[in-house]
């Protein structure tokens, strides 16, 4: 289910809530299926927003999130051809990438932020990058950087992962735990990319960072260099966020995909030793957890709206039910478990 501005409203969609004019007049009854004489109705009768379903979720699949993300994803496709040939490859294409994705993001957020929080199915190192870059652009922009910085930060997180183009696809695709040999394999992929990033003209210094440091901790847990704290920079604080996150919720060989608020609390137990303690709550907050205005559901089956986020708990925010507002932070056993609709602008 979802509230939807009339302009978006398109034929086929059902009506999942009644919609009344000003005077409180019924115009038409929930469960209608929208046609366009039905929406241009509507739009004379003055109707700004109505709730509507999409089972199949089509209307999902329709915006303009998904047809970025696959063409980003196959533009991409011609970088990792490129750099196992041994070549090199034009980085203002993937800057290029990068300025679309901000763009996107802020003239059309909130589809994203859904398509993301509904996908997360990466497959390919390919696909990773690009889920990473979108909630590394939403992070910077919830950060309130300017465009320029948010364009660094997709840039950075298009080719964070491109050491592993020339890591077997054996290991890093080995459903079962690595051994030690495998384990070092992999470990060495930051390394890979930045030596292959530092050979291609015109290369981002935050990308080169980002491509070394991603996988480095705050308390020095990381690797390659296990370097600490400030030396470790912001955008690459900002992207490790990102790609921890991915790899929490992703489905493994002992487990479906975790929920939402599972992967934000495992995410956020993180937080303050390996990672960034604001930049966390922030990405939880307003990139992958229950926005606000969002309907959710709660474990004991009842069902409110989102109305206050808590920067010390990102993952339990302040909902109402009914007018009566009741606080996740203060509670051990009552948590939302579930987005059922949520408000597009
Ligand atoms: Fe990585």
């Amino acid at each position: 289910m979802f509230s939807l501005s009339i302009d978006q409203v398109k034929g086929g969609m059902t009506l999942a809530q009644p919609v009344y004019n000003l005077n409180g007049t019924k115009l038409l009854e929930k469960g209608n299926v929208l046609d366009e004489r039905l929406i241009i109705r509507l739009k004379n009768s003055g109707a700004k927003r109505i709730w509507v379903t999409d089972d199949d979720n089509s209307f999902l699949k329709g915006l303009v999130p998904h047809k970025i993300f696959e063409e980003t994803v196959k533009e991409l496709e011609t970088v990792q051809h490129l750099i196992l040939e041994g070549k090199s490859f034009d980085i203002y294409i993937v800057n290029e990438l990068a300025q679309e994705l901000v763009e996107q993001i802020i003239f059309n957020e909130m589809p994203f932020a859904e398509m993301v929080r509904m996908k997360l199915t990466e497959k390919t190192v390919l696909e990773h990058m690009v889920d990473v870059a979108l909630l590394s652009i939403m992070t910077a922009k919830a950060l309130g950087m300017d465009k320029l910085d948010m364009r660094f930060v997709g840039l950075a997180s298009l080719v964070h992962d491109v050491g592993k183009f020339l890591i077997s696809d054996e290991i890093l695709s080995k459903p079962t735990k690595l051994n030690e040999y495998e384990m070092r394999q992999v470990r060495k992929h930051p390394q890979i990319g930045f030596d292959i990033l530092k050979n291609i003209d015109g290369m981002n210094k935050y990308a080169l960072q980002v491509a070394l440091q991603h996988h480095e901790r705050l308390d020095g847990s990381g690797y390659p260099r296990g370097i600490k704290g400030k030396h470790i920079s912001n955008y690459s604080l900002i992207v490790s966020i990102a790609d921890i996150y991915t790899a929490i919720i992703r489905e493994k060989l002992y487990r479906p995909r975790l929920p939402i608020y599972q992967a934000g609390e495992l995410l956020w137990a993180q937080a303050g030793k390996q990672l960034n303690r604001d930049l966390t709550s922030m990405f939880l907050r307003h990139v992958v957890s229950f926005p606000l205005r969002s309907t959710v559901k709660l474990n004991n089956g009842a069902v409110g709206k989102v109305v206050y986020q808590n920067s010390q708990f990102p993952t339990r925010p302040i909902i109402s039910i009914d007018g009566e507002l009741i606080d996740l932070s203060e509670s051990n056993t009552l948590f939302a478990t579930e987005v059922l609709a949520y408000e597009y602008d």
